[in-house]
């Protein structure tokens, strides 16, 4: 019979089982996890009444509410800077550098024309978004697919918002034979992360507040090319130096504002809008990049065929 003390549980538990004999990856980390949460538990000399609470802050982040529709867990990756930190392991230091996905990407967005509208918003500015997408060399990828989503100008999605229809502020687009992209949106406003949860109660008695920095998010993918899930950060937004996800690092644009009344009429605007670019810059499909790519090619790195 083993023989559980304070000092040997830990091994215990990492020894239980084939010891990664069927699933190694999964084991490695699986055995970091249990060393790192019975040093924390240790550390902190935990309660079993704290050891409760923390049971049901998990439990009650797993439920879907309308604020956060996939609920709270992806959410709490962001806002204790997990998510961002895998970001940044996994950059490359050439290419657009990656950032976080969020909780709030829909998949199969509305395709849409080069040029067209995102979305009905008629109280916000216009922003009128252009730029190309390249490879390493400045080359133009054609047809490369761009997905965007983006809150309203009130830093709402869609599927938060009963008043905007489903994929609104959402989009498709394929890049033209020169890697062009063009699109017109509303300048986002930042917003609040779900506050109503048991994430938004655990910033409050952090003292942390629950700011993003206004930011539009986009996926990229084209054969041959690492897929980039990525965003883009309006200068000139009062959270820029601390988004509680702690996501803002180069990618800043610039918003040019145009008020002149030739440019209105041009533009066929009736108040001033705005206009920005953005190149985006893919990297070639390694071994090493596919495998943070899906859990399919995880599946041939491991095991090829
Ligand atoms: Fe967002």
């Amino acid at each position: 019979m083993q023989k559980i003390a304070l000092d040997a549980i830990t091994e215990a538990v990492i020894n239980h089982g084939d010891r990664g004999k069927s699933h190694p990856r999964l084991y490695e980390i699986y055995t970091s996890l249990v060393r790192h949460l019975h040093d924390f538990v240790r550390e902190v000399n935990l309660t079993e009444s704290e050891l409760q609470q923390g049971r049901n802050f998990l439990n009650q982040a797993s439920h879907h509410t309308q604020e956060i529709p996939t609920g709270e867990i992806h959410l709490l990756t962001d806002l204790l800077g997990i998510s961002e930190l895998v970001e940044l392991l996994g950059d490359a230091h050439h290419g657009t550098e990656g950032n976080l996905e969020g909780p709030l990407y829909v998949p199969n967005a509305p395709e849409r024309q080069m040029g067209d509208r995102l979305g009905i918003d008629a109280e916000g500015d216009s922003l009128f978004l252009s730029g190309r997408v390249l490879d390493l060399n400045g080359q133009p990828i054609a047809n490369a697919l761009i997905d965007v989503w983006q809150p309203n100008s009130k830093g709402l999605y869609d599927i938060q918002d009963p008043s905007q229809s489903p994929g609104n502020f959402r989009g498709r687009f394929k890049t033209n034979k020169s890697g062009e992209y063009r699109f017109e949106t509303v300048v986002p406003l930042g917003y609040k992360v779900p506050s109503s949860g048991p994430s938004g109660e655990l910033l409050g008695l952090l003292g942390r507040h629950p700011w993003r920095a206004a930011h539009i998010h986009f996926k990229l993918s084209a054969p041959e090319y690492t897929p980039l899930t990525t965003q883009i950060f309006m200068a000139g937004d009062p959270h820029l130096d601390s988004d509680t996800t702690f996501a803002v690092r180069s990618a800043v644009v610039q918003l040019q504002k145009h008020e002149a009344p030739e440019e209105l009429k041009a533009r066929q605007q009736s108040k001033p809008f705005y206009t920005t670019e953005f190149d985006f810059v893919l990297r070639p499909v390694t071994l090493t990049t596919t495998y943070q790519a899906t859990d399919e090619h995880y599946a041939y790195i491991t095991n090829p065929q």
